[in-house]
């Protein structure tokens, strides 16, 4: 009796969240919109974050994050054409991050995009890899996004400016992420800005205390936010942080929505974004 009452308390959840994003679809006209409209629709978020102990020199340093772009059969490289536009109307940018999945399905989508990326490369451009570039081939990806200039960070750090360096980890859900390996040549005092694709991996990096802001993707928001109740599917590594700014202890993090998407492909509530994150010195208390 026991197990027939929580299914049944599980279909009635369903069917109440069916009904509720059924409605959501209605009163934003519907599926047109959310396979036409939205998935097609870039938003620039724009943050300011504090960190303590930022220097001086860095308060003000603007970071634009692009991620998941997804190209493939889901998302054209016209769909990402229109972030990079965005991207670039943008003044006073210092450095641009990609924070993985740049394909869907197969490696092979990778030059196209890359090709579509290629405009942001007058500029400083960092990635990491996510779990999609591993799914197909991760080598290949990352080979063409150098190939128009991009630097691919695996488990590696460079430095940006004068005491801030940005590291990235390679996937956290294939089991390649090493945390250690790609803070082990960041000087003692540097401020660390990390690239890593799965949110949730802010857990292990706010115990590990070294960085300071991670920027993640992974989540697409859920592609589905419902009004009053959120997204409806998340995958796994993005439960627990899945969209905006957080605070994981002492470490800031951020969760950019995605330029493109994954089957079933709809938005709703829940726009392609472009995120424009600007380093700002923390007050002391
Ligand atoms: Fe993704």
């Amino acid at each position: 009796m026991e197990a027939v009452t929580e299914i049944s308390r599980r279909r009635f959840l369903k069917l109440m969240l069916g009904s509720v994003a059924a409605a959501g679809l209605s009163a934003c006209g519907g599926v047109g919109y959310v396979t036409q409209v939205e998935p097609h629709w870039p938003a620039l978020e724009r943050l300011d974050v504090r960190l303590p102990g930022l220097p001086p020199h860095l308060d003000g340093f603007a970071i634009i994050q692009l991620s998941d772009l997804h190209r493939g059969p889901e998302v054209s490289a016209a769909d990402i054409a229109r972030a990079v536009r965005l991207a670039q109307r943008q003044e006073g940018v210092d450095l641009i991050v990609l924070t993985g999945d740049y394909v869907s399905r197969s490696a092979g989508y990778a030059p196209s995009c890359a090709e579509a990326l290629a405009p942001l490369v007058a500029g400083n451009v960092l990635a990491c890899l996510g779990n999609h570039d591993h799914w197909t081939d991760a080598d290949t990806v990352a080979a063409a996004l150098a190939e128009v200039g991009i630097v691919v960070l695996r488990n590696a750090a460079r430095e940006v400016a004068d005491g801030l360096w940005v590291a990235a980890v390679d996937d956290v859900w294939e089991r390649h992420a090493d945390l250690e390996r790609a803070l082990e040549r960041v000087p003692a005092g540097a401020t660390i800005v990390l690239l890593a694709h799965e949110p949730d991996y802010a857990d292990t990096v706010a115990a590990d205390g070294r960085v300071h802001l991670q920027l993640s993707g992974h989540s697409h928001g859920g592609q589905v936010r419902v009004p009053f109740l959120g997204p409806l599917v998340l995958p796994y590594l993005a439960r627990k942080y899945h969209a905006g700014p957080y605070a994981a202890g002492g470490l800031r993090l951020y969760v950019n929505r995605g330029v493109g998407l994954v089957a079933p492909a709809v938005r709703l509530n829940c726009r392609p974004e472009v995120t424009l994150v600007t380093l700002r010195r923390a007050e002391r208390g």
